[in-house]
C-alpha cells in the first residue's frame, strides 16, 4: 500500500484526558484535522455534523459518549446515577436515526450497567469505559472478517463499483464494503474500483476516493449519474455497499442513491453486495416501510461545498439522507458470520441463531 490509510482511527477515547478524539470527515480530503470531544453535548454534535459517520463509527462514538457523558457524575446512588444515564442515552440517540448501529452500541452499554447495578459508580464507570472500548475492538475484527467473506465472491482484476463510504474511517478499522478491496490490494488482486461522488455530502468524493487513492488501489471518481454508464460499458462486475440498518426481509438503508445503483445494477445483471456487521441487522425491523429515514437541511444540497449557492436561495428541497433498497436488488448479505442470501427472513434469523 501507498500510505497506511488503514492507520488513520476516525474515534477513540482518551481516557486519561477525558476525551473523545475524533478525526473530522468533513475537512477532508484537504486537512487531516483531530477535534477532541469532551461531554455528551461534544459527541451529539460530531455525530450530527458528520465529523464522525458511517453506522459503525456511530456506534463507537455513541459508545464513548455515553460514558464521557457519565463519567462525571457525583451520585453515589445507583437509581440517581441511572435515571442520568437514561436521559444522556436518549439524548445521544437523537443525534441520528438511522443508523441502527448508534442504538445497538448504546442499548449495549446500558444492559452492563443494569447487570451490574450492585457495584459501586465508580465500579460501573469502568465497567462502561472497558465496554466501550470491547465495541470498537470487536468492530475491528468484525470487519476483516466480513472483507474474508467478500473477498471470497470476488475475482482479481474485477471492476467494483461503491457508493457513499462505507471504508476505514466509518468503522473502527477496515471499512465493510472496502474491507474486501483492502485484503485484495495485500493479495495483489488488483481491482478496479469507481466511487460514486455521493451528492449531496460526497462521501464518495471526499473520503472513498481519498481513502482508496492513499492505499494506493486503482480508484475512478465519478459523479452519481455516471454510474449506468460505467454499467452499460461493461466495467463493473460487482457493486459492493455497507448499509445503516437492515430489515428482517433483506430490505437494506443505506446512503440515498445506493436504491437506484441496485436497480441499474440488476439491470445490467451486475450482483449487488451488502456488507453488514450483525449490529446492523435489526430484526425488529420487519420491512423497510419500517425504517426511520433521517431528513438533513436544504442547505446540504444547494450550498455546502460550493462557494456560493449553486441554487436560488430559499429554493424548495427535500434532502432524505439514506434510501431503502428493496431486497430484491440484493445479491447477498455479507457478514462477519457469514454470507446470507435469499430468503433473506430465514438466512438472516439464522445468523443470529
Ligand atoms: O450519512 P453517512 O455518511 O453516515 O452515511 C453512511 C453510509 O451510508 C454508509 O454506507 C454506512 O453507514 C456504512 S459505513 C461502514
Amino acid at each position: 500500500m501507498k500510505t497506511d490509510v488503514l492507520d488513520f482511527q476516525s474515534v477513540r477515547l482518551d481516557d486519561a484526558r477525558h476525551q473523545v478524539v475524533i478525526l473530522d470527515q468533513t475537512k477532508l480530503p484537504n486537512e487531516t484535522v483531530y477535534r477532541t470531544l469532551e461531554t455528551a453535548e461534544d459527541v451529539w454534535d460530531a455525530i450530527y455534523k458528520l465529523e464522525v459517520r458511517g453506522a459503525p463509527a456511530i456506534g463507537i462514538a455513541g459508545a464513548y459518549g455515553l460514558y464521557i457523558g457519565m463519567k462525571h457524575v457525583e451520585s453515589e446512588n445507583f437509581d440517581d446515577f441511572y435515571e442520568k444515564l437514561k436521559k444522556v442515552k436518549a439524548y445521544l440517540g437523537s443525534s441520528r436515526p438511522t443508523a441502527v448501529n448508534l442504538f445497538w452500541a448504546l442499548d449495549r452499554m446500558e444492559r452492563v450497567v443494569l447487570e451490574n447495578k450492585d457495584a459501586t459508580v465508580a465500579e460501573i464507570k469502568e465497567i462502561m469505559r472497558a465496554e466501550s472500548e470491547v465495541i470498537r475492538a470487536e468492530d475491528e475484527a468484525v470487519c476483516k472478517s466480513i472483507g474474508e467473506y467478500s473477498l471470497s465472491l470476488l475475482k482479481p482484476g474485477m471492476g467494483i463499483l461503491t457508493h457513499c463510504n462505507a471504508g476505514t474511517i466509518a468503522t473502527a478499522k477496515y471499512g465493510t464494503a472496502l474491507a474486501p478491496i483492502y485484503l485484495g490490494q495485500e493479495r495483489n488482486y488488483g481491482f478496479k474500483v469507481f466511487a460514486d461522488e455521493t451528492r449531496p455530502l460526497l462521501q464518495g468524493a471526499r473520503l472513498t476516493a481519498w481513502e482508496l487513492n492513499e492505499a494506493g488501489v486503482d480508484v475512478t471518481l465519478i459523479c452519481d449519474n455516471m454510474a449506468s454508464i460505467v454499467m452499460k460499458n461493461g466495467w463493473v462486475n460487482a457493486v459492493l455497499v455497507g448499509c445503516d440498518r437492515v430489515a428482517a426481509n433483506g430490505d437494506t438503508a443505506n446512503k440515498i442513491g445506493t436504491s437506484g445503483v441496485a436497480i441499474l445494477a440488476k439491470k445490467y445483471g451486475i450482483p449487488v453486495y451488502v456488507h453488514a456487521p450483525l449490529s446492523t441487522i435489526d430484526l425488529e425491523t420487519k420491512t423497510g416501510d419500517d425504517i426511520h429515514i433521517e431528513l438533513r437541511p436544504g442547505e446540504e444540497v444547494y450550498k455546502t461545498w460550493y462557494e456560493k449557492p449553486m441554487a436560488p436561495e430559499g429554493i424548495k428541497t427535500y434532502n432524505p439522507a439514506f434510501d431503502v433498497t428493496d431486497a430484491d436488488y440484493i445479491t447477498a448479505i455479507i457478514t462477519e458470520k457469514g454470507i446470507a442470501y435469499p430468503p433473506y427472513e430465514v438466512s438472516l434469523a439464522k445468523l443470529f441463531e
